[in-house]
Formats: C-alpha cells, sequence, structure tokens
C-alpha cells in the first residue's frame, strides 16, 4: 500500500505532462455557443466565419441545441480543413496534369508551388494538431500559424493569376483554417 501511493502518483503525473489536455477541451457547450466564442473577436469579421462555423459543426450532424465538448469541435474543424487541403490538392494535380486546361507557365507555377511545398507543409502542420483535444502543448499554435501561412502564401500566390479555377477553393482553405485555430482558442490553445 505504502509502495502502491507513490507509483500511482508518479504515474498520474507523467501522464498529465505527456498528454496536457487543453485546458478548455472538455467544457460542455452547445456548437451555437463554440461559434460564438470562436468568432467574436478579430480577426474573423463576424458574420461569415460565424456561418462557416455553424455550417462545419453542423455535418457532424449534432441535433441543434445539443451539447457536446468543446475539444471535438475543434477536432472536427481541423479534420475539415485537412479534407479541404486534400481536394484542393487533387484538383490542382488534375490541372497540372491537363496542359489544355493551363492557360499558361505562369499558372503551372503557381500551382506547382501549392501542391509541391507549401501544401503539404500545411498538411504536416494540421495533421500535428489534430493530436487535439488531448494534448495541447507540443507548440499547437505555432503549428496552426504555419499552416494559415502555407495557405496563405498559396492563396497569394494563385490570386496574382488573371483569373484561376482554384482561387476559391485556396481562399475557402484559408479561412477553414483560420476558423480550426479560432475553434482551438475557444479550449485554450495560446
Ligand atoms: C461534459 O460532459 C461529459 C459527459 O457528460 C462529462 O464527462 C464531462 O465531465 C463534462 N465536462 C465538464 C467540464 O463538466
Ligand atoms: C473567406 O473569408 C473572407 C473574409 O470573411 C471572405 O471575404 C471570403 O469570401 C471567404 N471565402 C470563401 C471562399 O468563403
Amino acid at each position: 500500500m505504502s509502495l502502491l501511493v507513490p507509483i500511482i502518483v508518479a504515474l498520474s503525473l507523467s501522464l498529465t505532462v505527456v498528454s496536457g489536455e487543453c485546458p478548455g477541451a472538455r467544457n460542455n457547450m452547445t456548437m451555437e455557443a463554440a461559434c460564438r466564442e470562436a468568432c467574436a473577436a478579430p480577426p474573423s469579421p463576424a458574420t461569415r466565419m460565424y456561418q462557416l462555423c455553424m455550417d462545419t459543426l453542423g455535418e457532424v450532424g449534432t441535433p441543434a441545441g445539443s451539447v457536446e465538448e468543446a475539444g471535438e469541435y475543434a477536432y472536427h474543424a481541423t479534420w475539415r480543413a485537412l479534407w479541404a487541403y486534400l481536394d484542393t490538392m487533387a484538383m490542382a494535380w488534375h490541372f497540372l496534369g491537363d496542359a489544355a486546361a493551363i492557360a499558361a507557365g505562369e499558372e503551372k507555377a503557381a500551382y506547382a508551388f501549392c501542391v509541391g511545398g507549401r501544401y503539404p507543409e500545411a498538411e504536416a502542420a494540421m495533421e500535428r494538431v489534430n493530436w487535439l483535444p488531448g494534448h495541447c502543448g507540443h507548440d499547437v499554435d505555432g503549428e496552426y500559424k504555419r499552416a494559415l501561412c502555407d495557405v496563405e502564401a498559396c492563396r497569394d500566390r494563385v490570386a496574382k493569376l488573371a483569373s484561376s479555377p482554384l482561387i476559391a477553393m485556396v481562399d475557402a482553405d484559408y479561412n477553414r483554417t483560420l476558423l480550426a485555430y479560432l475553434l482551438g482558442k475557444v479550449i485554450g490553445v495560446k
């Protein structure tokens, strides 16, 4: 007995250190409340981001008004951004493989810039974030920012083209990444 107690204490201490759950991950809230909180502060232009938040969290099929752990919302938003990246990359590869669809070398270079570097980087960062809500340490805030920065770099590059079928997708990916970050903040990522 006297031997077991210190062992159990040591075990639970090391578990706490290893998992470092986000402080707000287990807060129970409705998705409306989570979206309101996520979208209350700058930089999110309130109404559009709130709508994206409600649409994204609504995809899970949780009935309106029901309560979930806030960590689940952050987790879902991160996964949703990752899926969106995969769609965008598939589209970019499709255009890269179809010379007739590409207007100019510039367009090709822009897509290659995105799928050949910035998107895989963003994907890797968001995958590292996806330990959420169990692992809040490990520079999660930095990972979100890296993903934002990578998608933004692609968006800025594609936006310089005269026109591109990809710009709306990349723009939406940026918004999804920002939304995931904002929901991360709701559970205490900083
Ligand atoms: C949220 O609800 C779950 C399931 O009912 C419960 O286990 C958890 O302790 C609750 N969290 C808080 C912070 O009250
Ligand atoms: C992304 O968010 C910005 C700012 O809220 C908005 O102007 C833009 O239309 C959004 N893009 C998409 C594709 O939803």
